[in-house]
């Protein structure tokens, strides 16, 4: 019998929905695959406006869910889902959160589920959530391919930038290509024959170490320690803006553009200092981020990792 794929996942560039195509690609005859978009009810307009950018950073930290557009996900036995999503502000996306948050999730009740991330770096916090709200679901995380930007980090943060509030993903004068690079979208297929095997045999304890054998996850120490500080920060400023009232509320923008100048200036000015005392912290405590590098690169879920 075929095994029947479910391919859940929201992309606002399209990115995503590209890994996603070519992750499928090479799966044999013997895979039917049912792919489903979920959109918010109201767009997130693509290229952002500055902001309206930094203006979805609380709800995204929250978790705040907002309306979907309707969606119809054909009834069938599906032996596995493959859930497509992006971090937004070190969180789940605020369209993943709300799928996850929808009575459209109970498709993944009981099911083995495998995460497929299309990212610039930072993604640990957001995976976090992901696994906490899988459980809930009584969904079983069986894999994970992270896709990042491989660029140094200020070049991501630049090129995403431009990306983000041009639209223009493509290299320019004298910037990279932004976002995940074309070639590692592309070589996002070698997985496919991989979770294929894993799937007909059902021998999903296999899946996520042959996958990292193939590189599905690359993550270095320093942003462990990024992360963490950022979305401490995150969660604060969310909570703050949030009590002049909801997304899109005029009240709140005072408070909005201030967390936009100290994130800046957070990246812009501090990070060399802040990457810096971060690469000396991870080299003095070698195993204790060898532990922590092979937690996030695992499936395994642990309260208040990050
Ligand atoms: C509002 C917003 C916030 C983002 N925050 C992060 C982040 O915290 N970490 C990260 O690695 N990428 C971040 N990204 C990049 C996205 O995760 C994603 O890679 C990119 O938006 C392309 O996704 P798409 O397929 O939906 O177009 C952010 C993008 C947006 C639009």
């Amino acid at each position: 019998m075929a095994i029947s794929i479910l391919v859940l996942y929201y992309s606002q560039s399209g990115q995503l929905g590209q890994i996603l195509d070519n992750l499928v690609s090479k799966m044999g005859e013997n895979t039917e695959i049912t792919t489903v978009e979920y959109k918010p009810q109201v767009e997130f307009s693509f290229p952002w406006t500055s902001q309206t950018f930094f203006d979805a950073m609380p709800e995204s930290v929250l978790e705040i869910p907002v309306p979907l557009q309707p969606i119809h996900i054909p009834q069938k036995q599906y032996d596995l889902v493959i859930l497509g999503y992006q971090p937004w502000f070190l969180s789940p996306s605020i369209p993943t959160s709300s799928f996850l948050q929808s009575d459209y999730a109970r498709v993944l009740e009981g099911k083995p589920v495998i995460t497929v991330l299309g990212t610039r770096n930072m993604w640990l916090n957001a995976q976090e959530k992901v696994k906490a709200r899988l459980r809930q679901l009584n969904a079983r995380l069986v894999g994970s391919i992270v896709l990042a930007d491989t660029n140094h980090n200020l070049i991501s943060l630049l090129t995403i930038i431009r990306w983000n509030f041009t639209g223009r993903k493509e290299a320019s004068r004298w910037l990279p290509e932004a976002g995940v690079q074309t070639a590692d979208i592309k070589n996002v297929a070698r997985f496919g024959p991989i979770i294929q095997q894993v799937a007909e045999k059902k021998h999903w304890d296999k899946l996520q170490p042959a996958l990292l054998q193939e590189g599905a996850i690359g993550l270095k120490p320093t942003l462990i320690i990024l992360e963490k500080r950022g979305i401490k920060q995150f969660r604060k400023f969310a909570v703050y803006i949030r009590q002049k009232g909801e997304r899109g509320n005029p009240d709140r923008l005072p408070r909005v553009l201030l967390f936009k100048r100290l994130l800046l200036t957070g990246i812009f000015v501090l990070s060399p200092i802040s990457g810096f005392t971060a690469k000396m912290a991870s080299l003095f405590k070698q195993s204790s981020f060898r532990k922590q590098v092979n937690y996030f690169k695992g499936i395994d879920y642990e309260k208040d990792m990050i």
